[in-house]
């Protein structure tokens, strides 16, 4: 509703100026000068690397930085993916590709080979987004403050959308063999912003071939989100009684969050927030409330004294890893980033200064406009995050359903990867999914690798998320397997 409120978002505006800015063709493959001959420290692998820039604005000097990786097989055959992270102001480089689903993780001086990757499955492309954000910058740097400008303020997401659709077709100028394959836009958190905006600017040009978006532990309906804090925080065992109780009578998150924003907590808020910090400790990671923290950021002393246990598979501290992986010398110049007007690559941006108050836009109409025009929604949620709980958006999406009259077509069920149960799943309509991914973070691929392939390869194929046992078991009985004493 909210995007009524731009003008430039009317469909002619949109196709006149997409179109412009996609119709000037390049013959020669300007790829090549962006193509990674290897990255410092990575194993041998039979597919190709691009990174560099494009240009949004040339006379500001503005450019978004991009990593993008051919599918490991057969890429001509495979879709080509989007993924953005949220923040916002956070890398989708640094976080996305290096940290949960790309081809390689940073270990120490190494990369190690990631045997989850998305590449397994799809064409990937990663962007920095907006200028200010990882390698991405504007020579003119009062860009940073002017997402913070009143004029613009309020609509600084979509603004930053804009240029994003336009960053797309400036990307197909150099990479033209993609331009019609098949599309689909996907990220996590803030991106529950960013993704459905792009999505819908992109179905409005009628310029790619746009088949689905999946987003994770987005930020949707602010309310509903931030609120599911408490319960969840509570059900996991994390805050007392007491605490839960004073969330729902006396100061609630969103409340909190709000007067956080404005920087006047008032005492009754600040006293229910400080008591379940103090309950929750600094030792739990609110992104996921069951997997150890990397303690070097929690006691930056105690890195060495609390190596990694030898059987961890997920390596805690890959954030870390990464940011000194990035700001190695010979691994800028591998990638073709340079740092303008920064003297250091960093995970969420330092200097950008976006206006908070775009968090309270919701988008979860967005997916409802998507889904009536034949764009596939997968709404998944890693149901360890306590910063956009499951349980909100659980609710959100099943509100959708029901708005949109979209009848269950999957009733929540679980889901396999192999013999073990990986999440549950609902289907409305055959195009609006809701899946959990067991055991997962907030940023879902870092900390289930394995089940958010799966779920990553169901959702491109269009197939249903595997049923596992649950067909054998038909075969067998029908009794519930579950002792309850
Ligand atoms: C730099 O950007 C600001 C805001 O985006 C703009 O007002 C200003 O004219 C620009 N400066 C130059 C020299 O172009
Ligand atoms: C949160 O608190 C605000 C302000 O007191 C209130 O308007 C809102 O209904 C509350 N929301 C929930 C979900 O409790
Ligand atoms: C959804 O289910 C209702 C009740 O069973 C039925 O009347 C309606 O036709 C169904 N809608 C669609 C689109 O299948």
């Amino acid at each position: 509703m909210h995007l009524q409120l731009v003008p430039w978002l009317t469909a002619a505006t949109l196709c006149v100026t997409l179109s412009r800015m996609c119709s000037s063709s390049t013959l020669s493959t300007i790829s090549d000068a962006d193509k990674i001959a290897s990255l410092p420290g990575q194993p041998k692998v039979s597919f190709s690397q691009y990174a560099g820039y494009i240009t949004v604005d040339e006379k500001q000097q503005r450019a978004l930085f991009y990593y993008f990786t051919e599918a490991e097989a057969d890429p001509a055959l495979k879709p080509l993916v989007l993924w953005l992270n949220g923040g916002p102001g956070c890398s989708s480089v640094g976080v996305g590709a290096f940290s949960e689903h790309g081809p390689f993780k940073p270990s120490g001086d190494v990369l190690l080979k990631n045997d989850y990757s998305w590449n397994k499955e799809a064409n990937m492309l990663y962007i920095e987004s907006p200028a200010g954000v990882g390698f991405s910058y504007s020579v003119n740097n009062s860009f940073y403050n002017s997402v913070d400008d009143k004029m613009t303020g309020s609509f600084s997401s979509q603004i930053t959308i804009k240029r994003q659709s336009r960053i797309l077709c400036n990307w197909f100028e150099k990479f033209p063999q993609y331009r019609e394959r098949d599309l689909f836009i996907t990220g996590e958190s803030y991106a529950g912003h960013y993704v459905p905006q792009l999505a819908k600017l992109i179905v409005q040009s009628k310029l790619f071939n746009l088949k689905g978006i999946a987003i994770g532990n987005p930020l949707l309906e602010f309310d509903t989100d931030i609120n599911s804090r408490a319960e969840f925080l509570w059900s996991h065992g994390l805050i007392s009684d007491a605490t839960y109780e004073s969330f729902n009578t006396i100061c609630n998150f969103s409340k909190i969050q709000r007067q956080r924003r404005s920087g006047a907590l008032t005492p009754v808020c600040s006293h229910v927030f400080t008591e379940a910090l103090r309950e929750i400790s600094k030792f739990v990671d609110g992104y996921d409330v069951t997997l150890d923290v990397c303690l070097s950021t929690v006691f930056s002393q105690s890195a060495v004294l609390n190596k990694l246990q030898e059987t961890q598979k997920i390596d805690v501290c890959v954030q870390e890893e990464t940011y000194k992986y990035l700001n190695r010398k010979e691994v800028q110049e591998a990638l073709h980033a340079r740092l303008i007007g920064i003297s250091a690559w960093t995970t969420c941006s330092s200097v950008l200064k976006y206006e908070m108050q775009n968090l309270e836009i919701p988008t979860v109409s967005i997916l409802g406009e998507l889904a009536k025009s034949g764009i596939h929604v997968l709404v998944y949620s890693g149901d360890q995050d306590a910063a956009i709980p499951l349980l909100g958006t659980r609710t959100i999406v099943n509100n959708l359903a029901k708005q949109l009259g979209l009848n269950t077509t999957v009733p929540y069920r679980v889901w396999f990867k192999e013999r073990q149960v990986a999440g549950w799943t609902q289907v409305y309509g055959d195009i609006l999914s809701f899946a959990t991914i067991r055991g997962a973070s907030h940023e879902a691929p870092f900390s289930q690798p394995e089940r958010s392939l799966v779920l990553f390869s169901s959702f491109l194929g269009g197939r249903p998320l595997p049923g596992g046992l649950l067909s054998e078991s038909a075969a067998e009985s029908n009794d519930i397997n579950i002792k309850w004493s």
